[in-house]
């Protein structure tokens, strides 16, 4: 098999990040243009000297023109053990790690970061969440298929992006392969037992990447009024509910997010208004509008910076939903805030925070520091892998 594999010639002097196992191939590296290798192909690069360095799938016209998942000088064979074995590989760790009797679910397999890039494997429950973010990977789907019912999952989604989202040319369109659960799918995380929507919901179902501080959030809830915005369906709600809140309000502006948001406190806690409202609405307006003051809140919204042309926008939006969240915090109050734009980093971050907590006068002491759990592991070699990061602070 891998007779055959193509091979790409990078450009001398342009090697450096190759061999420091950064896993992309910019198109400016390779010196020429392999013929006759179609979208999501295997190739096998090579050093302008002819030595090997390691295997990607090639993604022709593109500006990332390679994704490289073996880093090598030696031949491999690329078969469905191969495959498998790094699929097992990446499973191993999380359940080293993460799964046991109170949690159920994680990301098992998390692109770049598990030398599989473009692919997502998410797992609720016995249900099974992969979706493909690359053609390369899309041609190797059967293979990971058959594995993963070899380790006896039951219900496999196929989920692809909408086609505005979609990149490198995957072409499939989302799909159960057998039969679709019945029942509402049901994850456990740390105790809690969550509904999750793996078809509709949003990222492929539920944000995974916030477990260990949806967690962290009981801790500080005792007796604790409490404002989950960006609440989505409720995980930061149900963990403040559980941790001893004595009143959460879950903001959101989309609907069927809050109506299984309302369906997990139920499953979990019995609460019901006054102590659990939720409201469908603009979480900026709330929060200027809101004559509430509560003793925790919760920031959590989605990516604010797309790219790193959106950059300054963000940053503005960060700062006036900080700021606002600031003026809404009873002195004493806990502010978990979280940014999920990856060209936003942790410093940046931390500094329109601090700009926010100046403009709104207030003492502030952080407690945390927040990133993603271990089971979005950041590869050393691949900083662009770490975007999740949060700030716990003790706002006087
Ligand atoms: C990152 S997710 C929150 C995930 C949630 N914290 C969890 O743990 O599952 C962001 C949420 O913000 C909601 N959203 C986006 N823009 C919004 C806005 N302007 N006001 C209120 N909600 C918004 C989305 O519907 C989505 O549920």
């Amino acid at each position: 098999m891998s007779a055959i594999i193509p091979e790409v010639f990078l450009k001398r002097g342009k090697e450096r990040a190759m061999l420091n196992r950064h896993p992309w191939v910019f198109s400016g590296a390779v010196a020429k243009q392999p013929d006759g290798v179609e979208m999501g192909d295997i190739v096998c690069l090579k050093e302008s000297d002819g030595k090997r360095v390691g295997y990607g799938f090639y993604a022709p016209n593109t500006q990332i023109v390679c994704k490289v998942f073996e880093f090598t000088a030696n031949e491999c064979i690329l078969d469905s053990d191969y495959w498998k074995n790094k699929l097992c590989r990446a499973i191993e760790l999380r359940k080293q790690y993460v799964l046991n009797a109170e949690t159920d679910a994680c990301r098992l397999v998390f692109s770049e970061a598990d030398y599989l890039p473009g692919l997502i494997v998410d797992q609720y429950g016995d249900v099974i969440v992969l979706q493909v973010l690359t053609r390369g990977m899309e041609k190797l789907l059967d293979v990971f298929v058959s594995s993963l019912h070899s380790c006896d999952y039951k219900h496999i989604y196929i989920r692809t992006k909408d086609a505005t989202e979609r990149m490198e040319g995957v072409h499939g369109n989302s799909h159960w392969i057998g039969d679709k659960p019945t029942a509402p799918i049901l994850m456990r995380e740390h105790g809690m037992t969550l509904e999750v929507d793996v078809e509709q919901g949003q990222k492929t179902g539920m944000f995974l990447d916030q477990r260990e501080n949806r967690h962290l959030v009981r801790h500080y809830s005792k007796g604790k009024t409490v404002l989950n915005a960006f609440a989505y369906t409720g995980g930061f709600t149900v963990s403040a509910l559980m941790g001893g809140a004595t009143a959460v309000d879950s903001v959101d502006i989309s609907e069927d997010a809050l109506a299984c948001c309302d369906r997990n406190v139920a499953r979990n806690t019995y609460a019901s208004p006054p102590v659990h409202k939720s409201v469908r609405t603009d979480c900026f307006d709330y929060l200027r509008s809101t004559q509430t003051a509560y003793d925790l809140i919760v920031l959590d919204p989605p990516a604010f910076a797309k790219n790193s042309k959106a950059m300054d926008a963000a940053a503005r939006g960060y700062k006036d939903l900080n700021l606002i969240a600031f003026r809404n915090l009873r002195p004493s109050g806990i502010l978990f805030t979280f940014s999920c734009s990856r060209s936003i980093d942790k410093e940046l971050f931390r500094k329109i925070v601090f700009s926010a907590a100046s403009d709104a006068g207030r003492n502030v002491r952080i407690l945390h520091q927040l990133t993603q759990p271990i089971d979005h592991p950041i590869n050393i070699c691949h900083p662009e892998g770490e975007y999740l990061k949060g700030l716990v602070l003790f706002v006087e």
